[in-house]
């Protein structure tokens, strides 16, 4: 079908659904077109951006009638911050095209049928539900400002003056820090120029234990005065923990070595009733409440009696094996990040865990090493980043058939596909895939899923030439 747009042209369309990423879609005459801006239920103007065979692309110029779905905002500032994209639709909406997206991935992208899907678990918070939030520092009209980038801007950042997504005590902080760093008269940093000092703020909350760290970032130099800022932050009984890391290099990132001026080293988040140390660059999800039931999700989908050898790939600080030990013979991590390896193993102590080890490497590279030292796993779980199991990850996981596989996705459409693979290639069978919603107002869309192999004898995974030895009674 040719196209009936062409670029920079302006047309009137009816949104029926948002896609993944969060784009309204809308047809003409059949043809799809993807509308940023545009919410399902909407008659919209848009101008088309960019036109491709099968679809165009498309920005929203005014809203013609809106949806019913439409709300007001509650956040002042919605729409120039980057942020929260979707504040605007309703939150039973953002639901249900969340979990119509997941269905959508697993019959198209995965050819599951009819899906074996779960309703949606809504967030427990709308708002507030945030445990860690990065600020940039930024010249604003004004003076300095510390707050996000405008949405897609690289090179603007918004003053903000309360975001919704964090507490009230992260909120304080942010603006404690901000009037400390125009006192003390510091130049922030301008990502064009690659001038300036100050030029990130990290803020982690334990939400369950009520404790914060701290983080500030800037370009070389001893340029502030350090018992100042501790005096700032010190202010908030709350604040457990102040780092400082120096990034000389032009790309906006935090993930940097740290040096602590004052405080413990970490600070602890409890989750599942375990306690987890985070240390400033510990991988930690984002959103405690949701990260508890994502993990109770997955405890139930690997249907633990005891005697399980359990593998956790992609197992960050180890906090899913974690959750899942008392009711494991054993339980074996792996992580590509040392250092979160290195917390995996300090929870583990911390928590008098003595049936998990974790090991450091890249799970396509690991998976047969780690069968030689734990023998084939009865469970195995997979929480990757939004590539999913990509190669080797993903062959080398399949080729274990596990009796029992859990999936724990942050994108529906690797997900699907990876399944698919899982079921053609390795005869998993998909027993449930549950979405959940950890991050209302955004795109992002969590899953868990239940894959299981038709019984396959011991003897028949070892014939696959991997060298396997008793699954059972392997203690780390
Ligand atoms: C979505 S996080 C999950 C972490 C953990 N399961 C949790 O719930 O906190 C994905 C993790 O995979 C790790 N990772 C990314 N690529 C990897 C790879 N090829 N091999 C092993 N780990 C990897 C990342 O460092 C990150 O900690």
């Amino acid at each position: 079908m040719a196209a009936p747009v062409r670029k920079g042209e302006e047309f009137e369309v009816g949104i029926e659904s948002l896609a993944y990423g969060g784009n309204g879609v809308g047809r003409l005459d059949g043809f799809v077109v993807f509308v940023r801006g545009g919410l399902p239920g909407d008659v919209v103007r848009a101008r088309t951006t960019k036109v491709k065979r099968a679809f165009a692309e498309a920005t929203k110029t005014a809203v013609l009638e809106p949806s019913p779905h439409r709300v007001e905002a509650p956040c002042r500032h919605f729409g120039v911050c980057g942020g929260c994209r979707f504040q605007d639709l309703g939150y039973a909406e953002q639901l249900a095209q969340k979990e119509a997206q997941v269905r959508d991935a697993l019959l198209r992208l995965g050819g599951f049928e009819d899906p074996p899907l779960a309703p949606i678990v809504p967030a427990r918070s709308q708002f507030g539900y945030r445990n860690k939030l990065e600020y940039s520092f930024a010249h604003g009209e004004d003076g300095l400002v510390l707050g996000f980038h405008r949405a897609g801007r690289w090179d603007e950042v918004i003053d903000v003056e309360e975001c919704l997504l964090t507490t009230d005590v992260g909120n304080a902080i942010r603006e404690a820090v901000e009037e400390w760093a125009r006192s003390e008269g510091l130049e922030p940093y301008d990502q064009e120029a690659q001038t300036g000092y100050l030029r990130h703020l990290v803020v982690r909350e334990g939400r369950n234990t009520g404790q914060a760290l701290v983080m500030l970032v800037t370009t070389p130099g001893d340029r502030f005065d350090a018992d100042f800022l501790i005096e700032t932050v010190t202010r908030f009984p709350e604040v457990r923990s102040l780092h400082w890391a120096i990034n000389d290099r032009p790309a906006e990132v935090t993930n940097l070595p740290t040096r602590l001026l004052w405080g413990a080293p970490w600070i602890e988040e409890e989750l599942l009733g375990l306690r987890f140390r985070v240390r400033p660059n510990a991988f930690l999800q984002t959103n405690t409440e949701m990260a508890e039931t994502i993990y109770t999700l997955a405890r139930d989908a690997a249907g633990l009696t005891g005697v399980e050898v359990v593998y956790d790939l992609y197992c960050g600080t180890g906090t899913i094996g974690l959750a899942l030990a008392d009711r494991a013979s054993s339980i074996w991590g792996v992580e590509i990040s040392e250092e979160s390896v290195a917390c995996a193993i300090e929870n583990a102590e911390v928590n008098e865990i003595g049936n998990a080890r974790f090991f450091a490497g890249n799970v396509g590279q690991s998976l047969e090493e780690l069968q030689e030292k734990a023998g084939l796993p009865d469970v195995v779980v997979v929480d990757p980043p939004r590539a999913g199991l990509a190669g080797k990850a993903l062959r080398r996981t399949g080729a274990l058939r596990a009796p029992r596989l859990v999936y724990v996705s942050c994108n529906p459409t690797t997900l699907a596909s990876d399944l698919a693979v899982l079921r053609d290639e390795y005869g998993y069978a998909l027993e449930r895939c549950t979405p959940v919603d950890m991050f209302p107002h955004t795109p992002h869309i969590e899953s868990v899923s239940l894959l299981v192999q038709p019984a396959t004898p011991a003897a028949d995974r070892d014939d696959e030439g991997r060298g396997a030895t008793t699954t059972k009674g392997v203690n780390g």
